[in-house]
C-alpha cells in the first residue's frame, strides 16, 4: 500500500523544529509547512491582503503574522483573525506517515487576487 496519490512528501519531521516553519514550492505554488505546539500545517505563502510572502512572520500559538502589515492567520483554518486583512489564506491536508511530512496542494483555485477571493473582490484597505 503506498502513500495517498494526493499527498506528496514534502520533509522529514524533523527538518521543521516545533516553533519554526520553512518555505518549500510544490506543484509551481510556495508553500509553509509550520510546525506550531505539536502540530504541522501547511499553508499557502501569500498573504490575502497584499499577496506579500508570509515567510519571515512571526509564528504564535498557532497562528501567523504577516511581515508587512501586521495580519494574523489562524494556520489550521486560514481564516484571517487580525487586521488588515479579512479574507483568508489557503490550507492544506498534512499527514504523517513514516516520519515524513506529506501535504495534499490543490491547484491554485482563482488567479487573480488571493487564492479565495472570489474575482471583482479585491482588498479595501
Ligand atoms: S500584505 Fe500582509 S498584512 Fe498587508
Amino acid at each position: 500500500m503506498g502513500a495517498d496519490p494526493e499527498f506528496k512528501k514534502v520533509c522529514t519531521a524533523t527538518d521543521v523544529e516545533d516553533g519554526a516553519y520553512a518555505e518549500f514550492e510544490i506543484d509551481g505554488r510556495s508553500i509553509l509547512v509550520c510546525h506550531s505546539q505539536g502540530q504541522f500545517y501547511a499553508i499557502e505563502n501569500e498573504c490575502s491582503h497584499a499577496m506579500n510572502p508570509l515567510c519571515g512572520g512571526r509564528m504564535r500559538r498557532g497562528t501567523i503574522v504577516c511581515p508587512l502589515h501586521g495580519a494574523r492567520f489562524n494556520l489550521s483554518t486560514g481564516a484571517a483573525e487580525g487586521p488588515p486583512a479579512t479574507l483568508p489564506i489557503e490550507t492544506f491536508k498534512v499527514k504523517l506517515e513514516d516520519g515524513n511530512v506529506c501535504v495534499a496542494v490543490t491547484k491554485r483555485r482563482v488567479t487573480v487576487g488571493s487564492s479565495f477571493m472570489p474575482p471583482g473582490t479585491l482588498p479595501t484597505h
